[in-house]
């Protein structure tokens, strides 16, 4: 998710057009502050912390939270983002730990809950685009979330350790009043589908909770995050990234298109793409599409069956050549 900020390099191209009194204005206004609305069924949230819910929701995290919130020595005391482009200045995550003034443990299940669905804290306070907002995942996999960061998971142990607050230079303001803002709570529980219904658990897996298809569909500013089927190129790839080097990597087709999209691979080369970067072609696919191990075969047969049943996209994406070294 880090992968926003590669992606949102992009953005800037588009945001400087935003001049003038718009400037001005944003400039002052700085980033938005919003009214809290819990409902009071929220307000007094208790999320059942039994085993199986802290190991769900750990998993998820190694996904969804480590990569940005966890220090270089293995605790989530946030850090420095050293990968995020230049022009949006310097971020800092925050201290996640349980420490109850430096981390979260004075938060309630409840605040926690409607802060990682709409970045909004107790204080009207809101996290701009860095932190992203998880309007699409499951209710039970928010708590899950949730019962984990309450667990005895010794890297979220108090700790603390502290950052100044990140200072927010002018382009996140304007994408924080503008492309970004605070996502509604959602108004319907959100299940997780049955794991017998194959293709309703891939596309929650690949739309609901790990936003494949942000970085698979054709046009970042064009994502549309509350219906992802209507994402320009939903699937069809070709956003532009970079890779630990800097390099440009873009993202691939992976409909099933056979001649530019992943139509001619079996499943057993996409479960190997997936869990292990594994690149049919040869050698490891680049960063950022990190190899994801703890998924089991069956979430990834799942998120295949579901992309079976993807309109197909013909589109030729050019893809990263690896350079060729002498050995
Ligand atoms: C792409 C990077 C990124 C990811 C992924 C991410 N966060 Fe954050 N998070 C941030 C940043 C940056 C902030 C600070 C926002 C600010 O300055 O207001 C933050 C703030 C927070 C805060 C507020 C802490 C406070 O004291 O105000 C919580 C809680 C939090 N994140 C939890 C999580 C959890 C749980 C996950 C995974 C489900 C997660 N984050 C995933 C970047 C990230
Ligand atoms: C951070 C953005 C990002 C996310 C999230 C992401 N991918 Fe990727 N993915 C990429 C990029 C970039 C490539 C191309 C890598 C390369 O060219 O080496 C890629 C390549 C792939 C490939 C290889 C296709 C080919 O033709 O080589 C598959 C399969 C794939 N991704 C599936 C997935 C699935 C399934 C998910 C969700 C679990 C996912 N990706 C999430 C960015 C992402």
């Amino acid at each position: 998710m880090k992968r926003a900020f590669k992606i949102l390099g992009y953005a800037v191209g588009v945001l400087v057009l935003l001049t003038g009194t718009a400037a001005a204005y944003i400039s002052i206004k700085g980033i938005p502050s919003y009214e809290v609305k819990m409902t009071p069924e929220i307000a007094k949230l208790q999320v059942l912390r039994d085993s199986a819910a802290v190991a769900r929701g750990a998993k998820i995290a190694s996904i969804l939270c480590n990569e940005c919130h966890l220090s270089e020595d293995g605790k989530l005391t946030g850090k420095i983002m050293a990968e995020i482009p230049k022009p949006f200045g310097t971020i800092i995550s925050r201290n996640i730990t349980q420490d109850p003034e430096i981390g979260i443990g004075n938060w309630t299940d409840g605040e926690l809950y409607y802060f990682l669905r709409t970045g909004i804290r107790q204080d009207g306070s809101w996290a701009p685009p860095f932190m992203p907002k998880f309007s699409r995942v499951a209710d039970e996999d928010m708590y899950a979330i949730i019962a984990w960061l309450r667990s005895d998971d010794p890297r979220l142990a108090p700790d603390r350790r502290e950052y100044p607050p990140t200072e927010y230079n002018f382009l996140v303001k304007v994408l924080g009043n503008t492309l970004f803002t605070a996502p509604p709570m959602p108004t319907q529980p959100i299940f997780i589908p049955d794991s017998t219904d194959k293709i309703a658990l891939g596309k929650y897996l690949a739309d609901g909770l790990y936003e494949c298809f942000a970085c698979h569909s054709g046009d970042m500013l064009k994502v549309d995050s509350d219906i992802p089927a209507n994402s320009f190129g939903y699937y069809g790839g070709g956003i532009e990234m970079q890779n630990e080097d800097g390099e440009v990597v873009r993202s691939a087709n992976i409909t099933m298109d056979p001649e530019t999209g992943i139509g001619a691979w079996n499943e057993q080369q996409f479960i190997d793409a997936v869990k292990y970067g594994k690149n049919p072609r040869g050698g490891s696919l680049q960063y950022p599409m990190t190899p994801r191990p703890i998924l089991t075969e069956a979430e990834v047969s799942a998120i295949y069956a579901f992309l079976k049943t993807v309109p197909v996209q013909h589109h030729q994406v050019e893809r990263y050549q690896p350079k060729i070294t002498s050995r």
